[in-house]
């Protein structure tokens, strides 16, 4: 029997707390303040998801307004805020005509988009990548391919692998693949955009080309997974933008409240809009559009529009890039990934373990002989540099074994 009445996510629970478990306070701006009075600097956004700070003063007051007007409402119902953030959204998407299915996690963003594709086209198959995290639900867990999904005996007969862009630049083995199993049964390929826990893998243009035209050519619906690497983590609004993609599907959570609410959204084109034009949509939730949901949404998408907000982005990306590009000549580090405010650095022997950064002051991403950072939008640029020196300082302090 464990010592605390509750589970540690994806860990082991022993007697003593999750390895990973730590004591907080409070949190402010980009960092946690622990029951201590230490503070550490939340050098991964929480769990990527608090890219506007834990105090953000526009989305509280956002929430807080929207808590004294209609705290919940009936999925069924339109009120003004749900037209609004909905029109916002499908300006921010960029991508033309759709609509938005809200949700309120990345795994029910990816599970709804899954259930479109396959109820559309009548298909039942999905590709996904090899290395790939989907959600917890059993459907996207289905089409993750990492430690988390072996476990469940998930429903995976329907799931293709497809290799990684690294091991395929033209997309060639996937396509055979996806012919092997024919491209008839294939109702979408499934990708996060830019990788996030699984190291941040940035696929080529070459690779994404051929993966677009084999969509076009078979029918096969594009699901991009933006749930991490969405709203401003990588740079512009969407990845999928530095590809110029035109998806069928976009999935996302985590950063559209900053993580305030538990939200999510699904951007739909045309070919599904006008599906549920005359078919029933076999979807819902209980809190559907969720009002406090939508509140901190309508916050976050006019922060991303802030000239000031964007002009202190920028100057910490700017600093992040050159600092990441600095560290590929350190010693023992082989290979560093990094777009917009998210960077996987990888080593020649183990990372500095998650206690050893948090000892000094980083709640960071840890696995192995990688780590992966993603610091908030809106800390500052001295205190960004900072915590980059103390990164750079654990690195350079590695021994290996
Ligand atoms: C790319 C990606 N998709 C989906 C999810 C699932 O999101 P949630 O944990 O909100 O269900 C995650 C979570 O880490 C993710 O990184």
């Amino acid at each position: 029997m464990t010592n605390r009445p509750f589970y540690f996510t994806w860990n082991h629970q022993p007697t003593a707390d999750a390895a990973d478990a730590f004591p907080v306070q409070h949190a402010e701006h980009d960092e946690f303040v622990l029951q201590d009075g230490r503070r550490v600097y939340d050098f991964l956004s929480t769990s990527f998801q608090t890219s506007f700070g834990h105090s953000h003063p526009v989305i509280k007051a956002a929430i807080q307004k929207q808590l004294d007007v209609m705290p919940i409402a009936s999925p069924k119902s339109t009120f003004p805020l749900k037209q609004r953030v909905s029109e916002k959204l499908l300006q921010l998407f960029d991508l033309g005509p759709g609509k938005i299915f809200f949700t309120l996690s990345g795994s029910e963003s990816v599970e709804n988009a899954l259930k479109m594709a396959r109820q559309i086209t009548g298909r039942t198959k999905i590709a996904a990548r090899q290395k790939s995290y989907h959600g917890a639900s059993l459907g996207a867990l289905s089409v993750t391919g990492d430690w988390r999904n072996p476990p469940h005996f998930t429903i995976d007969d329907h799931t293709i692998r497809i290799p990684e862009p690294a091991d395929d630049p033209s997309f060639e083995q996937g396509r055979n693949i996806i012919e092997s199993a024919g491209s008839d049964s294939v109702a979408a390929i499934i990708l996060e955009t830019i990788s996030g826990a699984n190291g941040v893998a940035i696929p080529s243009q070459q690779w994404y080309d051929a993966v677009q035209s084999t969509c076009c050519e078979r029918g096969i619906m594009l699901i991009m997974d933006e749930v991490l690497c969405g709203f401003g983590r990588t740079g512009p609004v969407f990845a999928y933008q530095y590809y110029e993609l035109k998806p069928d599907l976009v999935c996302t959570s985590k950063g559209v409240t900053g993580g305030y609410v538990p939200f999510g959204a699904v951007w739909t084109g045309e070919r599904i809009v006008d599906y549920y034009d005359t078919e029933k949509l076999a979807c819902g939730l209980t809190n559907y559009a969720h009002p406090l949901g939508l509140a901190a949404l309508d916050a976050v998408i006019d922060l991303l529009r802030d000239s000031a907000f964007l002009d202190n982005k920028l100057a910490l990306e700017q600093l992040f890039a050159t600092t990441m590009q600095e560290l590929t000549s350190s010693p023992h580090v082989i290979d560093v990934r990094c777009r917009g405010l998210l960077a996987a650095i990888d080593l020649d022997c183990a990372a500095p373990t998650w206690s050893d950064c948090f000892e000094k002051g980083l709640h960071l991403y840890s696995k192995s002989n990688m780590i992966v950072v993603a610091p908030p939008f809106v800390s500052t640029v001295d205190r960004l540099k900072e915590a980059l020196d103390i990164l750079k300082q654990q690195i350079a302090g590695v021994t290996v074994a």
